[in-house]
């Protein structure tokens, strides 16, 4: 990304967080819910600006199964020991729960794994957005000598000498290819949308989905301005920004690494250093630890962080847990409609 559309991107961004505070202006009341408040309720919730989850898109169900097959299938990596659900357990969240993963033969990586839910919905794939698309992103950790460690031609050997693979892949033309390997598992992927969480609920009109304190903590996130990056329907993963806005997270955390840099390492543009996508957080509670570097253990830790490096404030405890009622709200259903894991 270029400087002047990062700054472009970063000006937008808090004309938006103005717009939302409603700088100088009165209170928008735009989307305004009715309600009926007890005394110490928050003002009324706005539903804005945050969009619910979309559909999960229909797509050739034989090639979401092998999708699916061939997400769980250790024989993608050098060892047979390793399968992409090795670090992005469905049944936990999408995540490893580790601050960095294991790979093969119990390589340490160097970042934080990432959710797989939700994340066909992110503009671009990885902490510094090196890959574009999920297809492309599948060769990542494939032939990645710290994550799986293979090659596509030991790979594409073991799947063609299996007869089951051949039949399955007979639903894709062309086989047993690489880029079939990568439509296949981005397919599955695309259907890993967390739908029907209480936020999406009280978005679509139920009122009762939300508790007081999930409300609370939703004008909270507004007004504070965590919205002016984690925004839209994946509360995040639509735009890059600094890690570190108002203070030095990196030099105040010490040790910096290649890792930190984070889209640096792609454009090489000094001022790129230490950007990252905005990471989605739907589903948040479940994928500690926090960040790139995965050092933040709670979701605690990961808002008092945010609220000091990138809004340069610092909110009370009871801040804080207005807006970890509101960040529970976002999860929805882990399995895909229709599977098992
Ligand atoms: C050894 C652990 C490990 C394995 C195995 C692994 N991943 Fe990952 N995955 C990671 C880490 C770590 C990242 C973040 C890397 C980065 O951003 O540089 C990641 C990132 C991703 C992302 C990007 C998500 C986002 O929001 O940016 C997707 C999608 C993904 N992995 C899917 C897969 C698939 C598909 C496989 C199997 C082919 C797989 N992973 C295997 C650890 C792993
Ligand atoms: C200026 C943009 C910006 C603002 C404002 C901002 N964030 Fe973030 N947020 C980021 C970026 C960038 C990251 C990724 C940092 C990293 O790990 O490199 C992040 C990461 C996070 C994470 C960790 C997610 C994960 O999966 O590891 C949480 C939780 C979070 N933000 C919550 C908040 C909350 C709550 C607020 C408001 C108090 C907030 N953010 C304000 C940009 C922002």
């Amino acid at each position: 990304m270029t400087r002047s559309s990062r700054f472009g991107r970063a000006a937008r961004a808090l004309a938006l967080a103005c717009t939302l505070l409603s700088c100088g202006k009165g209170s928008s009341s735009t989307g305004a819910v009715a309600e009926q408040k007890p005394a110490e309720a928050p003002r009324t919730t706005s539903r804005e600006p945050l969009e619910a989850l979309p559909a999960v898109p229909e797509l050739d169900p034989r090639v979401v199964a092998l999708g699916r097959r061939l997400f769980h299938e250790p024989r993608l990596s050098g060892d047979n020991k390793v399968s992409c659900s090795s670090c992005h357990d469905l049944a936990k969240g999408g995540v490893d729960a580790k601050p960095l993963s294991l790979g093969v033969s119990g390589k340490l990586g160097l970042v934080n794994a990432p959710t797989v839910y939700n994340s066909s919905l992110n503009f671009v794939q990885f902490w510094d957005g090196r890959a574009a698309t999920l297809e492309e992103q599948v060769g990542g950790p494939i032939t990645n000598p710290i994550e799986m460690g293979s090659s596509w031609s030991k790979v594409l050997a073991a799947l063609a000498g299996d007869p089951s693979y051949v039949a399955d892949f007979a639903a894709l033309p062309g086989g047993v290819t690489e880029a079939n390997v990568r439509r296949a598992i981005a397919d599955f992927e695309r259907t890993l949308l967390t739908r029907g969480s209480a936020f999406d609920r009280f978005l679509a009109g139920d009122e009762k989905a939300l508790s007081s304190e999930a409300r609370a903590g939703y004008e909270m996130f507004k007004s504070v301005g965590c919205i002016a990056c984690h925004q839209g329907r994946n509360v995040g993963g639509n735009m890059f920004q600094r890690f570190g806005v108002l203070g030095d997270y990196f030099k105040d955390r010490g040790h910096v690494s290649d890792a930190d840099y984070g889209r640096y390492n792609v454009t090489h543009n000094e001022s790129d250093r230490y950007v990252f996508r905005v990471p989605s957080l739907r589903n948040v509670i479940h994928t500690a630890p926090y960040f790139h570097d995965g050092s933040a253990a709670t979701l605690t830790q990961a808002v008092q962080v945010m609220a000091r490096y990138q809004l340069g404030r610092k909110l009370s405890d009871e801040q804080v847990t207005e807006i970890i009622g509101f960040l529970s709200s976002l999860s929805g259903d882990q399995a895909p409609p229709g599977s098992k894991i």
